[in-house]
């Protein structure tokens, strides 16, 4: 028995927050941004819009178009940064609530923007171990809770929104998700911090006024290990599955900034047809990047039954991993 990826859906907040808005907020301009991260837009959910909300729109995307019945649906992993509430309920609880789904295992797991990858090994691992059939994954975030609009160095970087797919049994190793690897050095674990809030130091005045609450990256340094990770990464999950980048059909790299993405299919030599990119549009959405862009794959009919995707993605922990996934709507 085999898992498969048998849908796809997103959803993305209609508020949009552009270059040219961010230039009224902080000292920066549409030129620096567009150049050093290829990114033109955001969006950013509504003040009483939650992480769960837009997670359960993906959700629901991604169940109708798997044509699975909800209460077929037996574990709900949500990867995300920004859940509901701290420490519990986990927002996969609160998802499964809102989707009416009763009984099902549902967890979060935090791995920053790697967190989809991660999510869906874990998927593979229990369709394929025999202990769940079919298994929600969700990637969302409403980052904006947690950037801080005065930091110029990530405030034009982020922007909130989920994907989510569905993972299911097949027997055809040839539509199935063939390979996932999933790493971490937390060695690196100050590179993207948000220091307050958890145990090391607690929810107190001084921590927000210090503005400890917020989002925290050592962007150059991360961009160095990002770009030199992804493509080690990608050319030892080819090797091992004897493939080449043309076997290919689309390369789906984590949407954090177009020069890293760039440099890496370069490295690698995928035309750049194959290159799914959308960090223009949506900029950095952390553990919703990924799924969001194979969802704008998916709408605009680029996407195929039987299509061999190569996930490659990198972020806080640091965490990293790569995965090789046919797409098997059928
Ligand atoms: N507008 C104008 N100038 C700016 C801005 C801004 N928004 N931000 C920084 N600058 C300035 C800096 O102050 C600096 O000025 P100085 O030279 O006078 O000191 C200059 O621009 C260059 O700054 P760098 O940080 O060196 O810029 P860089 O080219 O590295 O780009 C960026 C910064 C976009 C953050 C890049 O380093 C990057 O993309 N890093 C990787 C991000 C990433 O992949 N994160 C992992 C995933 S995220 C997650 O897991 C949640």
């Amino acid at each position: 028995m085999f898992a498969s990826l048998k849908s796809i859906g997103a959803y993305v907040p209609s508020r949009t927050l552009t270059n040219s808005d961010l230039e009224k907020i902080v000292d920066t301009s549409d030129e620096w941004i567009k150049q050093r991260t290829g990114i033109q837009n955001r969006y950013i959910a509504d003040d009483d819009e939650s992480t769960s909300d837009l997670a359960y729109k993906a959700a629901v995307a991604a169940i109708e178009r798997s044509g699975i019945k909800r209460d077929r649906i037996d574990a709900i992993i949500c990867a995300t940064i920004t859940p509901d509430f701290f420490c519990m309920p986990s927002t996969a609880c609160v998802v499964a609530d809102k989707l009416g789904i009763k009984n099902s295992t549902a967890f979060d797991i935090s791995a920053a923007c790697s967190g989809f990858v991660y999510a869906l090994s874990i998927a593979k691992a229990f369709i394929e171990s025999g202990m769940k059939k079919n298994v929600l994954i969700i990637g969302a975030e409403k980052l904006s809770a947690i950037v801080d609009y005065t930091d110029r160095t990530t405030c034009v970087l982020f922007g909130d929104g989920a994907g989510a797919a569905v993972i299911s049994t097949c027997e055809d190793r040839n539509r199935s998700i063939l390979d996932i690897h999933t790493s971490s050095d937390g060695a690196y674990q100050d590179f993207l911090i948000t220091p307050g809030g958890g145990v090391q130091n607690p929810c107190s005045i001084d921590v927000i006024e210090k503005k400890m609450h917020y989002l925290k990256m050592k962007g150059n340094e991360t961009f160095k290990l990002a770009v030199n990770t992804l493509t080690k990464d990608v050319r030892e999950i080819l090797k091992k599955n004897s493939l080449t980048s043309e076997d290919i059909d689309f390369f789906i790299p984590h949407q954090a900034n177009f020069r890293i993405i760039d440099a890496v299919g370069k490295k690698l030599k995928f035309p750049q047809e194959k290159i799914v990119l959308t960090v223009s549009k949506y900029g950095n959405t952390s553990a919703a990047s990924i799924p969001m862009a194979i969802n704008d794959w998916y709408e605009n009919g680029k996407l195929k039954e039987g299509d061999l995707m190569l996930l490659d993605t990198f972020g806080g922990g640091l965490t990293w991993g790569s995965a090789l996934v046919h797409f098997n709507q059928s």
